[in-house]
């Protein structure tokens, strides 16, 4: 169905003049132009306003109006609000002057809906060459054009993005002439972006501090490389990227980023570093669980680990004492909560050997204010430990009046007993039979016996007063030691073992020789009866030297001592032997403090698992650390 507006149906519409057109041909030709799927209006040029006098079904279906609410008037009801008055101008001109058109419109359908109409106007002359219509075909292109407005849009945002960013971004093709670049680069070379465009970037690079100008060019080729310009401080990073479309370079983008300051931060972390491995105190850097990241030379002086070989192992189970168990709960504690911990531990060498330490916890937290490790700074206040030792020992040896009230008790005890068992005997020797008169006089004279190795003791409290101090090698000194003690515990069934480091067995230490002895035969005594019940009986001797001590150990896998008794060793006249007199270890202590050393003792026992020995499950280790 041709749609005409009745007003022009007398109008003639000149259809193409085929000489083999049938009869047919105009019907099939206009059933042709219904179906076509692009819009078609033809308007009579003769009449006023340019009437539209036919349209086709695809123009219907894309505005939604129907033929009869189209035919009689001009087209210019499909413009609206936000269609350009520049296009509807140009259309206006192009009509005016009888001329084609092609252009681009935002037109309105019937329900307000607006579309992109890709607008083709042409003017039809009659054969005399006079205006006679105008015929529009009208394409629906809004799809493409929301693709364009989302591809313009994108790179829109990719170009903010990129005057966004404060390093430099230059795309050059494959000559090296600049395609475009971000505002960065104009402002950093002091120009505009129009002139730097199809300039050469190798001009830009050209005051680089390069010796020749191949390197400064390779610096436009190169992957990564580090730079400076002659005429500006700073250091500078170039990376390089080339685009390649089916393996040909097309194009390149250059990225260059200021490093200067990174570079500072750098030399200033390099110096940190540098000032904690120079640290005199040890530093270690852990997780927060107390996995090692970092140690520095001081803490591997120290304890003989290497940084290579503790890093990622744990400080808290590795270091302490196990006897530390309750400090670690405190540390723990305190610097999770973000407080930093002081305090003193007991720590263990990669030997085993024991070291006594200050030390201060601190929390490590990052920007978000989150504890994320903990820094560890220890001092080894195994020499502090040891003059605290010797002043007490110094200020034991003093206290005269303690030790005449032990001395009192010690003796008076015996002598009473005796003097009753004699008092007993004198009232009743008449008539008592022989036997019981010589079981009162032995029960005197054992009370007799038990003064006189008191005295015995006491004389060897006094023993070494004034110390000879020579220097002696003490490795020798032990091994001769050793050799002595073997025979006779050999006879007992115990193994001796002497460990020493190899840089010791020339070092010499200022003692006594005699006191020395009499120290280690002390020790050694109260081992051996340690020992008594073991199975397989041993008893280890080792040597080792730090920076400021030389030590000597005497462990046993003895029945070991309780908390209690650890606590008493050094009170003059306190034993749990049933013979002993507790003075043997008080008058060692004197003496080692004489000799400038001091003792440790710790000890394990089946009630005191808590307590370590590096003997396992019991046993006790005796820790003697001169000064150098
Ligand atoms: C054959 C023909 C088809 C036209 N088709 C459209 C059309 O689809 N959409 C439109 O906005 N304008 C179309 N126009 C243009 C308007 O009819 C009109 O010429 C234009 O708005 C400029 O004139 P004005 O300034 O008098 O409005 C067409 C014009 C002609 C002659």
């Amino acid at each position: 169905m041709l749609m005409i507006n009745t007003e022009t149906k007398n109008a003639h519409l000149k259809l193409p003049n085929n000489e083999k057109s049938s009869p047919n041909f105009d019907e099939i030709f206009r059933k042709a132009i219904q179906e076509v799927p692009v819009g078609i209006v033809i308007t009579n040029a003769q009449a006023k306003d340019n009437p539209i006098i036919y349209c086709n079904k695809t123009f219907c279906k894309l505005t939604g109006y129907n033929p009869n609410e189209v035919l009689g008037r001009n087209c210019r009801f499909l413009q609206g609000p936000k269609t350009n008055p520049e296009t509807i101008a140009l259309i206006r001109r192009a009509i005016e002057k009888a001329e084609p058109v092609k252009t681009l419109i935002l037109n309105y359908r019937k329900d307000g809906s607006t579309f992109w109409n890709e607008l083709q106007i042409y003017p039809v002359f009659n054969d005399e060459g006079r205006l006679t219509y105008f015929m529009g075909t009208q394409i629906d292109i809004s799809t493409k054009m929301e693709l364009f407005e989302s591809v313009m849009n994108a790179k829109h945002e990719w170009l903010i993005t990129a005057d966004a960013i404060n390093d430099l971004i230059i795309l050059t093709d494959a000559d090296g002439k600049i395609i475009r670049c971000n505002k960065a680069t104009a402002t950093f070379f002091n120009s505009d972006f129009p002139k730097l465009i199809g300039s050469s970037v190798r001009e830009l690079f050209a005051s680089t501090t390069f010796d020749s100008k191949d390197d400064a060019e390779d610096l436009l080729l190169v992957t990564k490389a580090e730079f400076q310009f002659t005429d500006r401080t700073g250091y500078y990073e170039i990376s390089n990227y080339p685009i390649t479309v089916n393996g040909n370079l097309t194009k390149r983008v250059h990225l260059v980023r200021d490093m200067t300051s990174q570079k500072e931060m750098i030399a200033q972390l390099e110096w940190l570093n540098k000032a904690i491995q120079q640290a005199f105190d040890s530093i270690v850097i852990t997780d927060t669980n107390g996995n090692v990241e970092q140690v520095n030379k001081s803490f591997e002086r120290k304890t003989k680990w290497k940084n290579s070989e503790i890093v990622g192992l744990n400080l808290f189970e590795l270091y302490f004492e196990p006897s530390s168990k309750d400090i670690i709960a405190e540390i723990q504690s305190k610097v999770l909560n973000g407080q930093v911990w002081d305090g003193e531990y007991i720590s263990k060498r990669k030997d085993g050997e024991r070291l006594y330490e200050e030390a201060t916890i601190s929390p490590i937290k990052d920007e978000a204010g989150k504890i994320t490790r903990l820094l560890h700074i220890q001092r080894d206040v195994t020499e502090k430990k040891q003059l605290e030792a010797i002043a007490e020992a110094i200020n034991l040896s003093e206290n005269i009046g303690y030790i005449f009230a032990g001395i009192r008790h010690e003796i008076g005890n015996p002598l009473n007993s005796a003097k009753t068992a004699l008092n007993v005997l004198r009232k009743n020797i008449q008539q008592w039979p022989c036997e019981k008169i010589v079981e009162y006089v032995d029960r005197s004279l054992s009370e007799m016996e038990r003064i006189e190795y008191l005295l015995q003791t006491l004389k060897s409290f006094n023993l070494y007063e004034d110390v000879e101090l020579k220097p002696v090698r003490i490795y020798d000194f032990i091994c001769n030691f050793v050799k002595t003690a073997q025979k006779n515990l050999e006879d007992k069934g115990i193994r001796i073992f002497f460990d020493s480091e190899e840089d010791c067995k020339d070092v010499t230490v200022s003692l006594d020789s005699r006191a020395f002895y009499h120290v280690l035969m002390n020790i050694m005594s109260n081992a051996v009866d340690a020992l008594e019940e073991e199975e397989t009986p041993f008893i280890r001797i080792r040597l080792w030297q730090t920076n400021s001590t030389v030590n000597v150990s005497i462990s046993d896998n003895g029945c070991g001592m309780s908390q209690e008794q650890l606590n008493n060793l050094f009170k003059p006249f306190y034993t749990s032997k049933k013979h002993g007199t507790g003075l043997g270890l008080v008058i060692c202590k004197k003496m080692l403090a004489k000799m400038n050393a001091f003792i440790f003792i710790s000890s394990r026992n089946k009630d005191n698992a808590s307590l370590n020995s590096e003997l396992g499950a019991k046993g006790t280790t005796v820790h003697i650390a001169f000064s150098v």
